[in-house]
């Protein structure tokens, strides 16, 4: 009997080691790669949090001026994930192209009509720990930022946003341009009269609400001018700019 208990425990304990074994494996920390673009592999998001569902949608407001305090790069990670992070990986099928959409990379943290995925995320980054200042592409499958522009581009961001100085004041914003071409190809004027803004309401309220739960403000921008958005980030063509979300620490609670 007195081995049995000492089996069981034993049993129980390399079990126990071989979970936290494996928690520490998927916890990856902010990774910079030095290559030619510049690469980060951001640190894993958190699935769980401190504020319920409730509270975030009960608090939620727009905030227009932030701190001028750094945020970390966790804190942008989770903020990206929340956006348009990876949550099903999905593979494409090499032998039937064309038999569905492209998921390029799986099912995500926002809903998408046909699972057509239109946007390109960035992020525009001014003040994030441990990350140089520049305009990075958000890659959603590996959870990576890929540098497209190398300096800070929020003063100039700023003014083609039509000079709401919350632009030049976060630390960083998010940054969704679309393909409409992703929808329409499968849906038509449907694609892009529709769908295309819905997705993007479900992907920028779960910033609204991700910031919330993380006792950080945001604001929905709409309001700038197409053109000087897209020569500031350097757009390729086939992408058009859609909405913009600043996120830092808030001066004053609405
Ligand atoms: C599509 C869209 C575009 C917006 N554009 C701007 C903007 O350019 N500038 C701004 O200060 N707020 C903008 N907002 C934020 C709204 O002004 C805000 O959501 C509204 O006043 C309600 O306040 P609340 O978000 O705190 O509930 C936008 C919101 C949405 C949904």
């Amino acid at each position: 009997m007195k081995h049995l208990t000492w089996l069981i425990t034993l049993i129980t304990l390399i079990m126990l080691s071989a979970c936290n074994n494996e928690t520490q494996k998927n916890d990856v920390v902010l990774t910079k790669i030095e290559e030619a673009p510049l690469t980060y592999i951001l640190p894993s998001p958190k699935t769980d949090g401190k504020m319920s569902v409730e509270k975030a949608l009960a608090q939620r407001r727009s905030h227009r001026a932030y701190q001028d305090k750094a945020l970390s790069a966790e804190q942008l990670s989770q903020i990206l994930w929340s956006a348009y992070g990876i949550t099903k990986p999905v593979e494409d099928n090499p032998d039937r192209p064309s038999s569905r959409p492209s998921f390029r990379g799986g099912f995500r943290t926002a809903p998408s009509a046909g699972a057509t995925f239109p946007f390109e995320i960035y992020a525009i980054v001014g003040n994030v720990s441990g990350i140089e200042p520049g305009v990075y592409k958000y890659i959603s499958e590996n959870h990576k930022l890929v540098r497209v522009i190398d300096q800070d581009v929020r003063v100039e961001l700023r003014k083609a946003a039509l000079d709401q100085m919350m632009v030049e004041q976060a630390p960083a914003t998010v940054f969704w341009s679309a393909i409409f071409e992703r929808a329409t190809v499968r849906y038509g004027d449907r694609g892009r009269e529709r769908y295309v803004c819905m997705d993007l309401g479900h992907s920028g309220q779960n910033v609204y609400l991700q910031a919330e739960a993380m006792g950080l403000g945001t604001c929905a921008i709409g309001a700038f001018t197409d053109a000087d958005v897209s020569r500031v980030l350097q757009l390729p063509a086939e992408e058009e700019p859609l909405y913009m979300m600043p996120v830092g620490y808030i001066v004053v609670r609405q």
